[in-house]
């Protein structure tokens, strides 16, 4: 039995603060000592830990990097409003959208706001009934909502909220953009749930403004960045409003909570507004209009398959999941963009593309997290690999970790993740055992899979063909191709030659 009122040691207390400042930046005051105990009996309870101790050895260790997002998800803070602060609000449609409306409504101009530390979506709800009253449907507007905490930041998505917590909205704001649930006919214990049409204008992120990368190539007319820097101390928050600056637009604004300031902490901002500052003339140059940040669509174009003019080997490769759909024949371009791996490479991205690869006795695993419409693939060569290459993506042992890890950046929720498995062809004829490689690459992911249960959905394995696949990363799609004799040869050169594993780079996972 696990003992509740465990309490935590001033020198467990110190270990706690430093993990939290090391993995979020947040420097915990002494004074938040009983806060923090309470908030993490709920994970040694969950792990069956009796001791603190133990539990800061586990989190020390945890390589999947799961129990470091429960234990950040425990120690923030999440207070959150609809039209908290509503003056911001007011600037947004009285001063500043005012401004750019005719360049937005022209067509010359898109908007992009950051809701950075949206918590459970109060605040980017607010800016996007903001901009839906005061500009035209037509306008390229999108928001990017991001929090470390993956906890509030699936309720932000979910946009379902009890009545009292609607309360700050106004009446016809409710009803215009809010549907009420049909299940709670009682007016107090109802829920209203935001509308698809606001909710499509926002894209749901999870970054941590502590990585060193954010997966964002866009630049923004503005930052919300609430009620969080009071957590940071002075050179984090500094950092933080520099790195804020090089993703505004020239002369774009960054708003920050009623308690916090830029002063000492940033020059190249002017204070424009009640905490509303503005990037000084001169600061960013104007940015090309390539940049993305694109709108959620829920619609995805598929890559159609067009007549093969090949010859396809016969033996069946097997499948004890159900089959992915298996085309004989080449893939029609498409629109979206189609990103290539080779061996040792991974890549995820919630980005609506392609991935693809060509395999012959190489496994590819692609894992995917339906909710945040998130997936990714690798391409390893073999099971294992010696122990000092720890990064190195071509050993399904890593490959495997590193693809989770990178998804769960991207924040997917390990739990959720569910898999495709491609590969593992007989292609090389040879009487020499090594080249039973395939065989064992299968078994190896499948092990693999089993014992992270991560449950297999489909697969396309065995056999003696190599194969040509895509794996779409938002509908988790997947289009198997099996090459014809010219093609496979080429694969099988490859394979033959076994390059020696390539490390995996740090940008290998490409985001945004
Ligand atoms: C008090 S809430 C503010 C919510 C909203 N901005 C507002 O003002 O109503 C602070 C949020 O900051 C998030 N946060 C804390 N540290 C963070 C970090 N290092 N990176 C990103 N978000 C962080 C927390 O998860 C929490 O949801």
């Amino acid at each position: 039995m696990i003992d509740v009122n465990l309490s935590l040691a001033p020198k467990q207390f110190k270990l706690i603060q430093n993990l939290i400042y090391q993995h979020a930046g947040i420097a915990l005051p002494d004074s938040k000592q009983t806060m923090v105990q309470g908030r993490l009996a709920k994970r040694l309870r969950a792990l069956k830990l009796d001791s603190y101790d133990q539990y800061i050895s586990h989190l020390e260790k945890d390589n999947g990097g799961q129990e470091q997002i429960e234990f950040i998800n425990c120690l923030t803070t999440n207070k959150t409003d609809f039209f908290r602060e509503n003056h911001h609000f007011r600037f947004l449609s009285d001063t500043l959208l005012p401004e750019l409306k005719p360049a937005l409504e022209g067509g010359s101009q898109k908007l992009r706001i950051w809701s950075a530390a949206c918590s459970t979506g109060e605040e980017p709800y607010s800016i996007a009934m903001t901009l839906r009253e005061s500009l035209r449907d037509s306008v390229d507007m999108c928001i990017l909502a991001s929090d470390i905490d993956t906890a509030v930041l699936e309720r932000c998505q979910a946009g379902c909220y009890p009545a009292d917590r609607v309360v700050d909205v106004p009446k016809y704001l409710l009803h215009r953009y809010f549907d009420k649930q049909k299940d709670h006919s009682d007016e107090a214990n109802c829920q209203w749930r935001v509308k698809n049409s606001l909710r499509d204008m926002i894209r749901f992120r999870r970054i941590n403004f502590q990585d060193s990368q954010w997966p964002i190539q866009t630049k923004f007319d503005v930052i919300f960045c609430r009620n969080v820097m009071i957590y940071f101390d002075t050179e984090t928050q500094r950092k933080l409003v520099e790195r804020f600056a090089s993703y505004l637009q020239p002369e774009g604004h960054l708003i920050i909570g009623h308690s916090e300031t830029l002063s000492g902490i940033n020059n190249n901002f002017e204070l424009v507004g009640n905490t509303v500052y503005r990037l000084k003339p001169g600061v960013n140059e104007r940015t090309s209009s390539s940049e993305t940040l694109t709108k959620v669509s829920s619609s995805v174009t598929a890559a159609a398959a067009v007549p093969a003019k090949t010859t396809a080997r016969s033996t069946p490769a097997s499948s004890n999941a159900p089959q992915v759909k298996r085309a004989t024949t080449g893939f029609s371009p498409t629109k979206e963009p189609v990103h290539p791996i080779i061996v040792g490479e991974i890549y995820g991205s919630y980005e609506s593309k392609w991935i693809s690869t060509l395999l012959g006795s190489c496994v590819s695993a692609c894992l995917y997290d339906d909710r945040m419409q998130i997936g990714g693939m690798n391409h390893f060569m073999l099971p294992l690999g010696s122990a000092d290459s720890t990064t190195c993506a071509s050993y399904g042992v890593h490959a495997m970790e590193m693809l989770i890890n990178a998804l769960m950046k991207l924040g997917a929720d390990r739990r959720r993740l569910k898999a495709k498995l491609f590969g593992g062809g007989a292609v090389i004829r040879t009487s020499e055992t090594r080249w039973n490689v395939g065989e064992r690459n299968i078994d190896f992911a499948k092990k693999f899979l089993e014992a992270e249960a991560i449950p297999l959905i489909a697969s396309h394995t065995g056999g003696t063909q190599a194969m040509h696949i895509r794996f779409h990363t938002r509908t988790h799609k997947a289009l198997v191709r099996v090459l014809d004799d010219r093609l496979a040869a080429d694969v099988v050169e490859v394979e033959k030659r076994q390059p020696k594993p390539q490390s995996a780079r740090d940008d290998a996972v490409t985001l945004f």
